[in-house]
């Protein structure tokens, strides 16, 4: 079977833990080459993974006509700029959540993958996993009615010295770095631009390390999204219609876990099996190029994603 040739801009943590080992799981990709600006680090690639290329600079992967497809796990204030570069370049791109900084941004990502034919997807690997297929199939379903509300929170307790989540300057800041994931989610859950949105922030070092939103759809609908790395975690969401409603812990995850379904006949548990959403990304994305189609996660949604953010930040100010 044909393999896509990944190559990575950047030997990032993401990259290291999950996304490399997830290449080298999947049957359509191939760990190609590594690029990072540290020589340590590429040591480190090459000891850990042995790709066939390793590159010291970015621009040099990018010049390497073998790679087919590129994974920027950059900080997020560099995700426009080598988004595009890798665009141009020829190279198919799957870049880290989110986009980038704001719709502006993401929208010149998206013409760029447009004028130059190469497949771009904002990597929100929770789509791909058994608990979110399970929770598409139900609303689905019809079983909970109309939708009415959806809680949303993705927290966690950050005490990482010099992380670029605490930097202002990469784009750094609780809403970027995990309340993407609840906006997606009520994104995913009602398909509708808010009419109104709202929130509270608390901030440290210029960053949000906390941040409430609540977000307003037509008829009343509303959304109440939470992040943060200030205070203990929490990754959990209820969906709640006029039928029934859902709770969904470990939204974001991709453990083995149980979803509860409360209706008038009752409460049902469901079992949600384990599974590897990382890999599962990463092939879909290379299935995508061998078949010429487009991967499961559309730009008009990661467009609708920056646009909400750029709404919640505008609310702070
Ligand atoms: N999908 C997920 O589950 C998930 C989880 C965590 C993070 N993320 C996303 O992945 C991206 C990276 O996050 P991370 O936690 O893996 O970050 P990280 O470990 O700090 O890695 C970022 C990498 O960017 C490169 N880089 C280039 N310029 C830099 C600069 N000025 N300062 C710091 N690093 C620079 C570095 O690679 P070299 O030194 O090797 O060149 C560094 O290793 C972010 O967009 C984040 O939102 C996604």
């Amino acid at each position: 079977m044909k393999k896509i040739n990944w190559g990575i801009l950047g030997f990032a943590r993401i990259a290291m833990n999950e996304v490399i080992p997830a290449i080298l799981e999947a049957e359509s990709a191939r760990l190609y080459a590594v690029a990072s600006r540290s020589q340590e680090k590429l040591k480190e690639a090459e000891e850990l993974y042995k790709p066939e290329k390793l590159y010291l600079s970015y621009e040099a992967l990018l010049k390497d006509k073998d790679v087919e497809a590129v994974y920027i796990p950059l900080p997020n204030a560099l995700h426009k700029e080598w988004a595009i570069k890798a665009m141009e370049a020829g190279k198919h791109v799957l870049c880290e959540k989110p986009l980038a900084l704001n719709e502006k941004e993401v929208r010149e990502m998206v013409e760029a993958s447009k004028k130059h034919k190469v497949l771009f997807m904002e990597a929100f690997m929770y789509r791909y996993t058994e608990r979110t297929k399970r929770v598409e199939e139900i609303l689905e379903s019809g079983v909970l009615g109309d939708i009415r509300h959806v809680d949303s929170t993705f927290r966690f307790f950050l005490n990482r010295e010099g992380t670029i989540k605490m930097k202002p300057e990469l784009g750094g800041g609780a809403l970027y770095d995990v309340g993407c994931y609840p906006v997606n989610f009520a994104t995913m859950v009602f398909q509708e631009e808010p009419v109104k949105v709202s929130a509270a922030a608390a901030m440290q070092n210029q960053v949000d390390v906390q941040i409430s939103a609540l977000l307003e759809y037509k008829d009343g609908k509303t959304a109440s999204l939470h992040a943060g790395f200030n205070a203990f975690g929490r990754n959990y969401s209820e969906i709640i219609g006029t039928e029934g409603r859902l709770e969904i812990p470990d939204s974001f995850l991709d453990n083995e876990g149980v979803m509860t379904l409360y209706t008038d006949q009752g409460k049902e548990e469901m079992h949600v099996p384990a599974c590897h959403r990382y890999t599962l990304e990463v092939e879909d994305f290379s299935s995508a190029i061998l078949e010429s189609r487009d991967p499961k996660l559309k730009l008009e949604e990661s467009l609708q994603n920056a646009r909400i953010l750029d709404r919640i930040f505008q609310t702070l100010q």
